[in-house]
């Protein structure tokens, strides 16, 4: 069994990934473990994550209050995201938040990553819907989040940034990186001339790969919540899928439509 000890030296070593790699500045991001139902390893708040020892790491219960910090250090500011997440998603053993560059400059301009442009995206993450702003370190993150949580593996999160989150640490970490590959290739393809998609049968075929695969985790080719409401589903709903969850709240079926053209409309710039 792997020690607490070297949990926290892993942790580092990702914080150290995401620093070098420009997927957050300063001292941005935050990361966290599940040991158990009850104990949690995450970074504390206002330090680089590029530059942090084992004795950083704090640990916190699964109400996010703490049960050890060294002198000085206090968990994350953003650690009650981590822990609906937790709350939502039993098999998530590790969640990373960071603000990678090109992710958060979709988060920004509110365009989810939702094109088919390459087989990776497509199996590993299917789309990444923008969970609506919320002021950090407050519950409205972690509200805005939520609804996303039984279908998705990442979101991004909307003038933020983005959350991953999976079975492993490093699992975790690899679903920041896709996401934030996903994006630049997208910005890129856009850049010259518009991305080719892939045609719809292609992606059926991807999403049969993951499926014959049993890849772990959340992915909303078999869950789509707009799929089910017999809507325009993954990959041609240009992200309403946030609108079908908020159906929940009281929304008629007409507000429902009309919520959808609007966002669809919007993504299409008209
Ligand atoms: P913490 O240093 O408190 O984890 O906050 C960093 C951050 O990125 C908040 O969104």
């Amino acid at each position: 069994m792997v020690s607490e000890y070297e949990i926290k030296k892993q942790i580092c070593e990702i914080g150290k990934r995401i620093y070098d790699r420009g997927m957050v500045a300063s001292n941005d991001g935050n990361i966290s473990v599940k040991l158990n139902d009850n104990e949690f390893l995450c970074t504390p708040t206002g330090v680089s994550k590029g530059f942090m020892t084992p004795e950083y790491i704090c640990k916190v219960d699964a109400e996010g209050k703490v049960i050890q910090a060294n002198p000085g250090f206090r968990p994350s500011s953003e650690i009650k995201m981590h822990m609906r997440v937790y709350k939502n998603r039993p098999d998530v053993q590790s969640v990373v938040h960071a603000h990678p560059m090109y992710a958060t400059a979709f988060a920004i301009a509110g365009v989810p990553l939702t094109q088919p442009i390459m087989p990776e995206a497509v199996i590993a993450l299917g789309c990444v819907p923008i969970a609506e702003y919320g002021t950090p370190s407050t519950e409205e993150i972690p509200d805005a989040v939520e609804k996303y949580l039984p279908y998705f593996d990442a979101v991004l999160l909307e003038n933020h940034g983005a959350l991953a989150f999976s079975d492993s640490l490093l699992n975790a970490y690899h679903k920041m990186e896709s996401v934030e590959f996903y994006a630049k290739l997208l910005f890129l393809s856009n850049q010259l001339g518009g991305p080719k998609e892939l045609s719809k049968s292609q992606v059926e075929r991807l999403y049969e790969i993951r499926r014959q695969f049993g890849l772990p985790g959340k992915h909303p080719a078999n869950l789509c919540p707009n799929a089910k409401a017999g809507l325009p589903s993954c990959h041609s709903c240009k992200g309403t899928c946030g609108a079908t969850l908020n159906a929940d709240s009281g929304a008629t079926s007409d507000d429902l439509v009309a919520q959808i053209t609007k966002k669809v409309m919007e993504q299409l710039g008209k």
